[in-house]
């Protein structure tokens, strides 16, 4: 009988250190989980937190998109009223990058100049080249001509244009390009720049069509 008693009478010490135990134990977990909760919340919004970041520093530094206009152009080729077009055609683009410190590397430009539909010359354009920012390039291109030839549907319609003295051309670079901003590279942009303007009879582009606005298209 004693021998129950003594453990009850003698136990108040031992719980009153089990209970400074498991009070320190319970604030330790509390603790725990708290920094817990709180790690995983930083976590949780370390990805929002980059990302929001991420969207203000590229609206900060969101590149300018470059500014093409079509200075000249000549087909004179076109003045022949026979036979396929079997001289170049030629065109001065002035390029505009109007960016502060944006660069703008041009890994390729690729020319086509069509006449409703029919291709009537292509070819590669001084490429690959960087663009200093607040820097205008003036494009030169020399493309190969490709017809229409006496026999292709749109002669007929063309000489018909050329004899009226007005030929509305189009003429579309198909660019890839890349910006730069300090060390942080964008990656590759396909674009297309389109111009629409017209030539008349010797195959020089008219007034009313010189530096006339290009369009950008992704
Ligand atoms: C191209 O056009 C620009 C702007 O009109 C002009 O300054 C430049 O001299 C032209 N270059 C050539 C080679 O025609
Ligand atoms: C363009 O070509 C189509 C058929 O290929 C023809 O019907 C149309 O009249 C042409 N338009 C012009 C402006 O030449
Ligand atoms: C524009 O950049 C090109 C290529 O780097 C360079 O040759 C040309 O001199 C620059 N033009 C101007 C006006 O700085």
């Amino acid at each position: 009988m004693s021998s129950a008693y003594l453990p009850s009478y003698t136990t108040p010490q031992p719980q009153h250190g089990q209970h400074q135990s498991r009070s320190r134990y319970y604030a330790s977990r509390v603790k725990e989980s708290w920094l817990a909760k709180c790690l995983c919340a930083f976590f949780l919004t370390l990805p929002l937190i980059v990302a929001v970041t991420i969207f203000v520093l590229s609206l900060i530094f969101r590149p300018y998109l470059p500014h093409f206009h079509l200075s000249s152009f000549s087909a004179p080729g076109l003045a022949q009223s026979t036979g396929p077009i079997n001289s170049a055609l030629s065109f001065n683009i002035t390029d505009r990058n109007s960016n502060h410190k944006t660069r703008i590397y041009y890994d390729s430009i690729y020319a086509s100049v069509f006449y409703n539909d029919t291709e009537i010359g292509a070819g590669p354009v001084l490429f690959p080249f960087y663009q200093p920012p607040k820097n205008t390039t003036v494009l030169l291109g020399t493309l190969t001509a490709k017809g229409p030839t006496t026999r292709d549907s749109a002669w007929d319609q063309l000489s018909a244009d050329v004899a009226a003295g007005q030929v509305k051309l189009n003429l579309k670079l198909t660019l890839v390009i890349r910006f730069q901003v300090k060390l942080w590279d964008t990656h590759q942009e396909h674009m297309q720049v389109e111009c629409d303007f017209a030539v008349g009879k010797d195959g020089n582009i008219l007034s009313q069509s010189v530096d006339e606005s290009c369009t950008l298209y992704f």
